[in-house]
């Protein structure tokens, strides 16, 4: 049966009602949602500190990212405003310790309001109206010495992407964003590294790492067809995600962002 996709949210957000079936067979059916995932499970070890706290995952769509922390002992809340979303990602989580709320990010300050040590915020930013609005309440819900997640979709790279397809009218018109009709997975508000440390920088927040997720496989003129081309491009993104300038042209950013503690609030710990 096919999915009819209501209009935006009243905040102007593209929530995934409706998409449930594409994005579980463009964004993750494929070699490079494989090698996201792949990148995430090799990357989060390294770039977070973790040690089993509770963390909420913030728009956490089909519940991949969920089940990964589950699996290494978290317990999740996973926060999703799109209802066919959470559907599926209750029937992947079965028999893990994850607890699911129907809400969207700007919620969260009222239905979620922890603080938070984890968050987690994955592929959302860029499908809001304002990305900057939501990476303050985000950091709202952040405890003092907390860890955000963050990954987001690279504006520069959609303008290579582009460039390497041929569209150099779209390019030089700069026209990249997507409207958020129908089915289209072009997000709405792709963003650029210079965005995320300058909003990281006016919420008091501090880069600690970065890496870029997909620095070559979206650019190949001929992806991989048998195991050993899928192995060297692995090892190839793995060994380059957080080489500069490679990680600056992956199909998204990946950061650790940290809110430090305060000399006030250590004196009270
Ligand atoms: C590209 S998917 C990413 C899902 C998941 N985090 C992942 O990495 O696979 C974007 C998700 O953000 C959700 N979303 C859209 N607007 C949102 C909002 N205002 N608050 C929270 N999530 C939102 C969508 O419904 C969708 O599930």
């Amino acid at each position: 049966m096919s999915e009819s996709v209501p209009p935006l949210s009243p905040a102007g957000d593209r929530h995934f009602d409706g998409l449930a079936d594409k994005f579980a067979s463009s964004l993750y059916g494929g070699a490079r949602g494989e090698l996201r995932l792949a990148l995430l499970d090799h990357l989060l070890p390294e770039m977070l500190d973790l040690h089993r706290q509770p963390l909420l995952d913030v728009g956490g769509g089909l519940g991949q990212q969920a089940e990964w922390f589950a699996a290494r002992g978290h317990a999740v809340t996973l926060a999703e405003p799109a209802g066919d979303m959470l559907d599926r990602a209750r029937e992947r989580l079965t028999g893990h310790e994850v607890s699911l709320l129907q809400a969207p990010l700007q919620a969260l300050p009222e239905l979620a309001p922890g603080p938070w040590s984890l968050i987690v915020c994955h592929a959302v930013l860029e499908w809001l109206a304002d990305p900057r609005g939501a990476l303050a309440t985000l950091v709202g819900l952040l405890a003092p010495g907390g860890q955000l997640s963050l990954m987001v979709f690279n504006r520069d790279a959609l303008r290579l992407s582009n460039v390497v397809k041929g569209n150099l009218e779209k390019a030089l018109a700069d026209r990249l964003e997507g409207k958020g009709l129908r089915k289209r997975l072009t997000p709405i508000s792709p963003l650029t590294h210079g965005q995320i440390e300058a909003w990281s920088a006016e919420n008091g927040l501090v880069i600690r790492e970065v890496a870029g997720i997909r620095v070559f496989a979206d650019y190949l003129r001929n992806p991989p067809d048998d195991d050993t081309d899928r192995e060297q491009l692995l090892a190839l993104e793995q060994r380059y995600c957080r080489v500069d300038p490679h990680w600056r042209l992956g199909r998204y950013l990946l950061y650790t962002l940290e809110r430090p503690i305060r000399f006030s609030e250590e004196a009270a710990l």
